[in-house]
């Protein structure tokens, strides 16, 4: 595979990474004086952002509070959140509706008015969530990348895939001054030189066999600020969906806890029997981890391969009006959800944890910024609730271009930087290795390191994960490089730092869950998951590039 055109170097001011929400957002508040480049690695609408079916959380109702959503917030994080970055968050959610709404996100009113038709969602003790119809994500990619495409100041890279960041070690300090990303077109590995770079490069959930995330979260970003220095934490705490639709022909499509939340059931099949009440007293509006639990536990006792879903109850019209895009969808697969129950499944839906940041999105590299899913910023703890996600990227991508327009310094001189060096590497005679190691890691990621963990099944997880990783990274040494080759190796990076996270906490809380450790530790509280990389450790081969 070798690259049909020359590698070239490109000089920005701020590199972005990432067109979900968090990105286009960074990027829309940025100074238009500044001079940002945009990458992703796929077409720029192929994100998580584009598939959020139920909106964002905002306290925007007379009968709910702030103190109330952080409440809601922190009882669901299990001992873990971030009381001040929790109220920092929550305070500013009236404020971003605001501010997509100035971006064209026309949201689903509930009066002729104007007043918003906000939805509930587990853990939400209030209606919180704006939204526009079950299409939110959509809408808002959309929207926020039209206004993207006005601006002057700012080119797009699509399809072009980030693979290791540029870390200038001279005069004994370091700092990010850009990334190595290869053109997947044209195979060609071009060179990218900022003033700082933003990650905002979403999740890691294509860790897992099934999930509800699109191929683009392959936790890139969080691999490379590991290999370039940076800590990571609370790794342990991946996210199930409980439903997802179930058929085979289906490739991850989601079933919006807004159905629950307009008064969807669980059932078992053949008996029609509901089950969550057995199991929380919220029912179906308890949190994810404790309905996702529920669902794991029903199927393997029972060895079924799917619980229903059944919101027929309701009246037919008003669940075609609420759910456009959801009754399409099933329809599809030849399921009317206004008669009939949907088959659902749980599956691997966001990342809890991530590259640590401050309130600003700083990492602990200077020059670099983690802002959205691929950030662990202390709003969520052991537990996300829903809908606080999309508040989070738009709260964080303002945060890190308020504090980029008042620190970057335009004058500064930036090193040059090496090109990418291929006269080592030939053309792969054995792709079969990247196709059998992708499914092979995603396999043992969802059997050992799933819903339900033990201290056996993590170490199994992590000798299979040693071996594998010493095979990519010999591969990657030795070929030329891929975007599939890319992503397992961040995948294979980010498994691991998931497992050893998930061994270092002896306890269960929140959505990591161990049959050897059942039990919450009251002394654990407050106890994040630290990674520090140690200096010389998953150093990427690129790194002695700049001089
Ligand atoms: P993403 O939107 O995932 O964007 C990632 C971007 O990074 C993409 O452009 C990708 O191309 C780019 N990228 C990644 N790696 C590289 C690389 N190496 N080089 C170049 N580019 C790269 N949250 C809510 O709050 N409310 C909801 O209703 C909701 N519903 C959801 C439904 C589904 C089905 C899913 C999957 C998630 C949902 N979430 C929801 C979670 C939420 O959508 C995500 O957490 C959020 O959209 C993440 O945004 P982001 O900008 O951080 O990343
Ligand atoms: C959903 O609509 O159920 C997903 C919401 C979320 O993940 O925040």
């Amino acid at each position: 595979m070798v690259a049909d055109s020359a590698a070239v170097t490109h000089d920005t001011d701020v590199l972005i990474l990432g067109s979900g929400a968090a990105g286009l957002c960074a990027a829309l508040e940025m100074d238009p004086r500044l001079k940002i480049t945009l990458l992703c690695k796929a077409a720029p609408a192929e994100s998580s952002t584009t598939y959020a079916q139920g909106g964002v959380s905002a306290v925007l109702d007379d009968k709910d509070s702030v103190a109330l959503h952080v409440s809601d917030t922190i009882s669901a994080g299990g001992g873990l959140c971030r009381p001040e970055v929790v109220r920092h968050v929550a305070e500013r959610g009236g404020a971003m509706i605001q501010w997509l709404q100035d971006q064209g996100v026309n949201f689903t009113p509930y009066t002729p008015s104007g007043e918003l038709h906000l939805t509930r969602e587990g853990g939400h003790s209030r209606r919180r969530i704006a939204h526009v119809a079950d299409h939110t994500g959509r809408t808002i990619q959309e929207a926020l990348m039209a206004q993207v495409r006005e601006r002057s100041n700012v080119a797009l890279h699509s399809h072009c895939i980030a693979v290791d960041l540029i870390v200038d070690r001279s005069a004994g300090k370091r700092r990010c001054i850009g990334l190595y990303a290869q053109d997947t077109r044209t195979n060609a590995v071009n060179a990218y030189r900022a003033r700082c770079v933003i990650l905002a490069t979403g999740g890691a959930s294509k860790a897992y066999l099934y999930t509800s995330n699109p191929d683009t979260s392959s936790g890139d970003g969080l691999a490379m600020a590991w290999r370039a220095g940076c800590r990571v934490a609370n790794m342990e705490f991946i996210q199930f969906h409980p439903t997802c639709l179930y058929d085979p022909r289906a490739r991850s499509f989601l079933m919006t806890e807004a159905l629950r939340g307009e008064g969807a059931k669980l059932r078992l099949p053949g008996s029609n029997a509901e089950f969550m009440h057995r199991f929380d007293e919220r029912g179906e509006l308890a949190p994810r981890d404790i309905v996702a639990r529920a669902i794991d536990h029903e199927m393997k006792r029972l060895g079924l391969d799917y619980v229903h879903l059944d919101i027929s109850h309701k009246e037919a019209a008003d669940l075609r009006k609420a759910f456009p895009n959801i009754y399409e969808r099933c329809l599809e697969y030849d399921i009317d959800l206004t008669r009939q129950p949907i088959p659902v499944v749980p599956a691997a839906h966001y990342t809890c944890g991530g590259i640590s940041t401050d309130l600003s999105g700083c990492t602990d590299l200077p020059g670099l910024y983690a802002v959205g899913e691929v950030a662990h910023t202390g709003l969520h703890g052991a537990n996300r609730i829903a809908s606080n996600s999309l508040l989070e990227c738009l709260v964080f991508a303002h945060a890190a271009s308020e504090h980029i327009n008042e620190t970057l310094s335009r004058d500064a001189p930036v090193p040059e930087v090496m090109p990418w060096d291929e006269s080592r590497v030939s053309d792969s005679d054995e792709e079969v290795v990247v196709s059998h190691n992708w499914d092979e890691l995603r396999r043992f990621m969802w059997d050992y390191v799933g819903i339900v963990r033990t201290t056996k099944r993590l170490e199994r997880a992590q000798h299979r994960c040693t071996l594998l990783r010493k095979e990519i990274n010999e591969y990657y040494r030795d070929f030329r490089i891929s975007r599939d080759l890319i992503e397992l190796r961040n995948l294979a990076q980010v498994a691991d730092l998931i497992i050893r996270c998930a061994m270092m906490r002896r306890e269960s809380r929140g959505l990591h869950y161990t049959l050897d450790y059942p039990e919450l530790d009251p002394a654990m509280d407050g106890c994040d998951t630290v990674l520090h990389p140690q200096a010389g450790r998953d150093l990427p081969l690129q790194e002695a590039a700049v001089r």
